[in-house]
This record gives structure tokens, C-alpha cells and sequence, in this order.
């Protein structure tokens, strides 16, 4: 999960805090792409983020116990770029698959990582979300069944209007593939690139959401402001909280009841409580 950056366009909110511990309506924003990753069954979990914003992560989401995870963390000293992450992160991956997950992506519906990491035997498994403004985004171009054809990083003229969201399914050649890339004009180790390098290989596969799947990023403050908005719009009508991670762990048998009615003993009173009182423990 990477959660550096600069964070340049949410100034000066991000000179108080990290971009991805800023609030989407009632929960920082970390807590999404988090719920993201253990609903997909994932339990062992390597955060990255700045020196600057180490102390204030590790005091948010702590070791993950209580959630039932292996929280870790790395270090990324200047924003060098998503693919920097894969390098920076090693040691957690060595020759195993992975996920990789932005932490200012937030997805809601189903996506299918469950199936992709259940079923997951080599290369890379990207995804493509029908956008209004492809040109801001990496733009994939995919067959009937599937395959990538190609994929440029925010091209003028864009082939398809189907994005590549913040969210990556790699094999363990993604670190020495990471390794080889040379920074981009920006100076970063761009994400295109080793997508490139898979797809180059014949290894890159993009699974296609369909509208019944919300992708947002919440880089700029429209856009943070939009996902505040559309958690609190369905929060509100469903009386269900999206990405409660008390109730995702509960659900995905990461903990018992009572391990999480313990969680819950040490939370102020607060809505929050209230709901993971009456969501989990009934
Ligand atoms: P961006 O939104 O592209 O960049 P940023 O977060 O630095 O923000 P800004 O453009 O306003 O300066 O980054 C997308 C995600 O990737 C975000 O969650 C931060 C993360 N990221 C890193 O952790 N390290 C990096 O080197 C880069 C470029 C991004």
C-alpha cells in the first residue's frame, strides 16, 4: 500500500497531514484502499509512506492486530514514483505475488480482486475504468478477452476512455522489472513502465469494471470533497458504513467477536463505536 507522495495539490491540507490520513466524510482516507486489500482475503500488509508521515501512520493503524493483520512499514525518503514502491519493497515481497494499492484509491463494489488474487499464477493483472477525462490518467486499449494492447501514460489522443486505476496484481519479477526501469522526464519510476514491461512479455491482463463500480481518487480537493460526498450519500441511505474495518475483519473471520468487542471497549464513545457496537456484536 503506497501512501508517500508530495500531496502538492491538496496544499495546505497536506501540510498538516499526509494526503491519505485526510478525512473521506468519517473515516481517514487510508481506511478504504485498506478495506480494499483484506476483503480480497489479503492479511499481510507493508505500508509505505514518507519519514515525514511514519509516526502518524503507525499511531492511526497501528501493527494491524486489531483487525487481524500484519501491518509493516517502509519508507519512501522523496516521491520517486508508484514503481519506486516495488523496489522500496523488497524485502516485504521477495518472490512472491503481491498487490499493489494507492492509498488515495478508493473502489466501491465488487472488483474482483478476490478472484484475481485467489486465482492469480504469473504476470500482472491491471484494471480499466471507463472515464469522462482519460487523458489524466495511464489508458489501456483490451481485446475481448482480456488481453492489453497497449497502454500510454496520459496521452493527448486516447485510444479508449478506460483508465488504469490505483490498484495492481504482480508477480515477484515485478522487483528486478522495477529495478530495471530508468525515471521518466518527471525523475519518478513511472508504474506505465513496468506495466509496459509485462505487457512487452505478453504478461499483462486487465480486468474491465463496469458501471456498477465507483473508482475514485482523492488527490485534489473536488475530488476529496466528491468522495466525502458519495461515502456520506450512501452511508446514510443504507445505514451501513463502507470500509469499517472492525466489520470487514469480523466478516472476513480475521477475529473473533470477542477479540473485536475488546477492540471495541478501548474506542470513545462516537458514532463509530455505536455502529461497530451494533453491526458486529448485534
Ligand atoms: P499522485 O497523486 O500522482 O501524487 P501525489 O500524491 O504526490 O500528489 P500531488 O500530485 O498532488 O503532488 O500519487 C498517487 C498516489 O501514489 C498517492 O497515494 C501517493 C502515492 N505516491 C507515492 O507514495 N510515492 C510517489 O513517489 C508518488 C509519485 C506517488
Amino acid at each position: 500500500m503506497l501512501a508517500g507522495g508530495a500531496g502538492t495539490r491538496l496544499f495546505p491540507l497536506s501540510r498538516v497531514s499526509s494526503k491519505q490520513l485526510q478525512p473521506v466524510y468519517d473515516k481517514p482516507m487510508i481506511y478504504y484502499p485498506l478495506a480494499t486489500l483484506m476483503s480480497a482475503g489479503i492479511r499481510e500488509i507493508h505500508l509505505i509512506t514518507t519519514p515525514n508521515d511514519l509516526p502518524a501512520f503507525r499511531e492511526a493503524l497501528g501493527d494491524g492486530r486489531q483487525w487481524g493483520v500484519e501491518l509493516s512499514y517502509g519508507v519512501q525518503p522523496a516521491p520517486g514514483g508508484i514503481a519506486q514502491a516495488v523496489v522500496i519493497g523488497e524485502s516485504f515481497i521477495g518472490d512472491e505475488p503481491f498487490t499493489l494499492v494507492l492509498g488515495d484509491n478508493i473502489f466501491h463494489g465488487p472488483i474482483g480482486l478476490d478472484d484475481e488474487v485467489a486465482t492469480f499464477d504469473r504476470g500482472a493483472v491491471i484494471w480499466g475504468y471507463p472515464v469522462d477525462d482519460p487523458q489524466r490518467y495511464g489508458v489501456i486499449e483490451i481485446d475481448q478477452a482480456g488481453a492489453v494492447l497497449s497502454i500510454e501514460e496520459k496521452p493527448d489522443h486516447p485510444r479508449s476512455d478506460l483508465a488504469v486505476p490505483g490498484l495492481y496484481v504482480y508477480d515477484g519479477t515485478a522487483v528486478s522489472r522495477a529495478k530495471d526501469l530508468q525515471p521518466s522526464a518527471r525523475g519518478e519510476l513511472e508504474i506505465t513502465d513496468l506495466n509496459l514491461s509485462f505487457l512487452n512479455d505478453g504478461e499483462l491482463r486487465a480486468v474491465k469494471l463496469g458501471r456498477d463500480i465507483t473508482w475514485l481518487d482523492s488527490g485534489t480537493h473536488e475530488s476529496l470533497l466528491d468522495s466525502s460526498n458519495f461515502i456520506a450519500a450512501i452511508e446514510k441511505r443504507q445505514g451501513l458504513k463502507v470500509a469499517c474495518l472492525e466489520e470487514v475483519a469480523f466478516h472476513m473471520g480475521f477475529v473473533s467477536a470477542r477479540e473485536i468487542a475488546q477492540t471495541i471497549e478501548t474506542m470513545p464513545g462516537s458514532p463509530y463505536r455505536t455502529y461497530c457496537e451494533r453491526s458486529i456484536l448485534g
